[in-house]
């Protein structure tokens, strides 16, 4: 655990992994852009740094950060979401084996799982996360090496019981990975609740300004850690410093901005609630969301994603999304400005025709910081329409 964790959660965001510069006194970690490191004498390494794939100081107060903030022991950032997600398959599974996956999860995960790992041998089945019961029936003894959680789940915010899914997992002695992207460290720390791996994509609102791509992997365990490393060293798919300088600077503010995300976020709920142009509203923080108890006990608030479907069916939905102004209409989430998006033809066109398909006339909204009143008007403008 880093030495920081007996602190807040926005004073370890503000100085975990932040270490003044010993040259010139910098506060902020400055960007190490160098390949390399002169040594002192054959093997005589300045802080352990030899080559910049193996490690590099900006990169390394990012993964003290995320690691510090998500309570575990080591973190851990890859170049995407789905490189941190690709180099951790690779690290603990082995042609042959199975996963556990959820039946909502971010296409592009389900696509690396399906068409990528599939072809190395990687088995995989796919089970209701929030149905514990249908997930430990997809768990064959003896192969499963992981189960795999969103929660909440992309698109469809299904939430998951991480404590219970983590017995299950352990039960057969597998790892329990959670997706934390979506909820962040703020809102849920899966760690503490008994899971082995928090796997982000530092990309939505870690980085949280759409300016950046990156992932990251968060464990407690030593033995895990050094397999992880390894591969993250073996592989390459690391974050450059440049981008985990940007990932770093936006865990900062994290606490702040999820807050205002929760804040909006609820408002633009409890308005499309309201709408006769919406059929149903998706968000944990609605008491008629079937995961909204498990969401009260397991998360701070219930996060900045919203989805809803159109009553008027997928052409309609299709005209909401290409009608805002002040949502932009774009793939991605967790950004500072509202993003509108139809996760059907979009972020979730990978997973047609399979278990993971998502309703046609579902829209799914990233909530920004700006002003609520702006947000619901303009949404207001485009379903005025359907
Ligand atoms: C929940 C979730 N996990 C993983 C990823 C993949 O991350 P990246 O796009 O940074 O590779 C995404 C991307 O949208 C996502 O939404």
């Amino acid at each position: 655990m880093s030495e920081q964790s007996s602190l807040g959660f926005e004073s370890r965001a503000v100085h975990a992994g932040t270490h003044p510069d010993p040259t010139t006194g910098a506060v902020i970690t400055p960007i190490y852009a160098t390949s390399t490191y002169k040594q002192d004498g054959v093997g005589g390494l300045r802080g352990g740094y030899e080559y910049s794939r193996s490690a590099n100081p900006t990169r390394t107060a990012l993964e003290e950060c995320i690691a510090a903030l998500e309570q575990g022991a080591h973190g851990f950032a890859f170049a995407s979401g789905l490189a941190a997600e690709d180099t951790l398959l690779r690290a603990v599974c082995r042609p042959g084996d199975h996963i556990v996956v959820p039946d909502d999860a971010y296409g592009g995960s389900f696509r690396l799982f399906d068409k990528v790992a599939g072809r190395w041998g990687l088995e995989h089945s796919s089970a209701h996360v929030a149905d514990t019961e249908a997930m430990a029936a997809a768990v064959k003894p003896g192969l499963t090496k992981v189960v795999w959680v969103e929660t909440p789940t992309n698109p469809l915010l299904t939430i998951g019981d991480i404590a219970t899914l983590a017995d299950v997992a352990h039960d057969a002695g597998a790892l329990l990975v959670v997706d934390n992207t979506f909820a962040t460290p703020y809102l849920q720390q899966p760690i503490p609740l008994g899971a082995d791996v928090v796997v982000h994509s530092t990309t939505k609102y870690a980085g949280g300004h759409s300016d950046v791509i990156g992932g990251a992997l968060v464990v407690n365990d030593g033995d895990l850690a050094e397999q992880l490393r390894f591969h993250q060293n073996a592989i390459g798919g690391i974050a450059g410093p440049f981008d985990a300088w940007l990932v770093h600077r936006g865990l900062k503010t994290l606490a702040l901005r999820m807050e205002k995300h929760c804040d909006n976020a609820e408002i633009v709920v409890a308005h499309l609630e309201e709408h006769p142009a919406v059929a149903e509203v998706v968000y944990p923080g609605r008491p008629e969301h079937r995961g909204h108890d498990l969401a009260t006990r397991q998360m701070k608030r219930y996060g900045g994603i919203v989805s809803f479907r159109v009553a008027a069916g997928e052409q309609a939905a299709l005209d909401v999304c290409a009608a805002t102004e002040l949502w932009t209409l774009g793939e991605s989430l967790g950004g500072v400005e509202s993003l509108i998006e139809h996760p059907g033809r979009m972020t979730h066109a990978s997973v047609a025709g399979t278990d993971l398909e998502v309703p046609a006339d579902l829209i799914r909204l990233s909530v920004g910081i700006e002003t609520a009143d702006d947000l619901v008007a303009d949404l207001d403008r485009a379903l005025s329409g359907a």
